[in-house]
């Protein structure tokens, strides 16, 4: 017996397994107080197993990385092609076969305007690379970005983010970053008029709010960079590979053309890490105008075999799935459903995103009081309780895997895999219509949270009343 396939078969099925030791205890409380700590044992396609068998329709789809399904048989069959034989691999004086192939399939998806592809193994290292090539090229220090952005947490990358709340302990971030808001083009100009800004950082569909660029916004970005010497950087981390529908990436959705794109995420099936950022000539020429600059970025796990073959089994997966069209007929189905859903309740306040990345906003229902004076109590421990008691209630009475897209949002997102299938689509909406109906009914968001949340709501609600400490002796 192999030496992991014994480790696994001692571990795999135990729902006190060493990470929760070892790793992140507090975070598995986390999930055991919410009902969603589950021993998986087996991932495939949109569905994940426990050890019983009971399905589990996984809409997180690891947060956007499982976009061709978990474990897809084209990838595993690469990867072990790869790990069978003698290759060489990271030989850091040579360049990697594989990693040349795929880069020419990358830019021939990407079309005209990239024509080099720089490497690395994170989403967040992908827009570190960005981040260095364009203070490089420009001699600029300053970096626009979105409110509501999130672009990694490495720390250029952090400091990037639209959110305080994740930001919270870090200061000094990098100290040239300027938040500006989403589809405000009188910020976006006053902010690059004043002629120091290297490079502004976008996501064409927020992964944490889903807000999406307005395609006049994105034009105007591109004409406005181009004129203040500002390079546009696409971070389609999440939006790329067709997962917004009709197009590879969201940039030729939007009409514009970046400076450079960032990609992970999809690249390597969700099997190894990955990432790639794409920049066209003129820009390389820049970066790597003599011998000397080689080094400018190097990382040594980047290219290695295993993810440059998932990357190219992948690609091959999508365009043999059609996974343009495929998402955009998906996405088609998935908001008719929720729209439908919408209009018989009106906690729901509006459906958000697009292509494969969905959500539902939520506010306080006005034709159910008992729910109203629930959701208002609880909104005082976090104005996103209600989306987080919907997201638990999906998973502990249909096990229907949902997220919570960002801090104190109210809502709940889903980034499915561009394979679900129809019975999929239906699970996911049944689930949601009968969640919605149990809260309408008396339940509220109260129940799937627990005792321990609604009592930290209460306390939060009273110490505003009376100020702070006055109820944590009785609790
Ligand atoms: C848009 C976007 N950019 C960057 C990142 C960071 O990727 P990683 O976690 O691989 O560093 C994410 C991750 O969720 C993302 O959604």
């Amino acid at each position: 017996m192999s030496f992991i396939k014994s480790l696994l078969d001692e571990h795999l099925t135990s729902s006190d397994h060493l990470s929760k030791k070892h790793i992140h205890p507090r975070l598995s409380k986390l999930f055991d107080l919410a009902g969603l700590n589950v021993a998986f044992t087996r991932g495939a396609g949109s569905y994940l197993y426990d050890k019983d068998g009971n399905d589990y329709l996984d809409l997180l789809s690891g947060g956007g990385v499982h976009y061709i399904g978990r474990n897809h048989p084209e990838v595993n069959a690469a990867l072990a092609e790869v790990a069978s034989r003698e290759l060489p691999n990271l030989c850091v004086v040579n360049a990697s076969v594989l990693g040349g192939i795929l880069a020419g399939q990358l830019l021939e998806l990407a079309g005209p305007g990239f024509t080099k592809v720089q490497y690395s193994n994170s989403g967040a290292e992908a827009n570190e690379v960005a981040i260095r090539f364009a203070r490089f090229c420009t001699r600029k220090r300053r970096f626009l970005h979105m409110q509501g952005a999130f672009h990694g947490r490495t720390y250029g990358a952090i400091s990037l983010c639209g959110f305080h709340q994740m930001n919270e302990g870090m200061d000094p971030k990098l100290p040239t970053c300027t938040m500006i808001t989403p589809n405000d083009l009188r910020e976006l100009r006053s902010e690059l008029e004043k002629g120091d800004v290297a490079g502004v950082f976008y996501e064409y569909c927020q992964g944490m709010t889903l807000t999406v660029m307005d395609k006049e916004y994105l034009r105007e970005m591109r004409r406005l960079c181009t004129e203040y010497g500002a390079l546009m950087i696409g971070d389609e981390v999440q939006t790329g590979f067709g997962r917004m529908g009709q197009h590879w990436f969201a940039f030729q959705k939007a009409g514009v053309l970046p400076d450079m794109v960032t990609l992970s995420k999809t690249l390597s099936g969700g099997a190894v890490p990955i990432a790639a950022t794409l920049v066209g000539e003129q820009l390389y020429d820049r970066v790597f105008s003599d011998f000397k600059s080689g080094p400018i970025y190097f990382s040594t796990f980047a290219e290695n075999n295993l993810a440059m073959a998932a990357g190219l089994a992948t690609l091959k997966v999508l365009r043999d799935v059609d996974a343009r069209k495929t998402a955009h007929d998906l996405s088609q189905k998935l908001v008719r459903g929720l729209t439908e859903i919408q209009a018989r309740y009106d906690v729901i306040e509006r459906i958000a995103g697009e292509g494969l990345m969905l959500g539902v906003y939520f506010r306080a229902s006005e034709s159910r009081t008992i729910l109203k004076l629930q959701q208002k109590l609880l909104a005082n421990a976090d104005p996103g309780v209600f989306g987080a008691s919907v997201n638990v209630e999906m998973m502990a009475k249909h096990r229907v895997i949902t997220q919570i897209p960002g801090p104190e949002l109210n809502a709940v997102k889903i980034l499915p895999s561009v394979n679900l299938d129809d019975r999929g689509v239906s699970r996911f909406l049944e689930a949601f219509e009968a969640t919605m109906a149990k809260m309408y009914k008396g339940g509220g968001p109260a129940l799937p949270l627990g005792k321990a949340a609604v009592k930290d709501a209460f306390r939060q609600a009273r110490e505003k009343l009376l100020g702070p400490g006055t109820t944590a002796k009785k609790l």
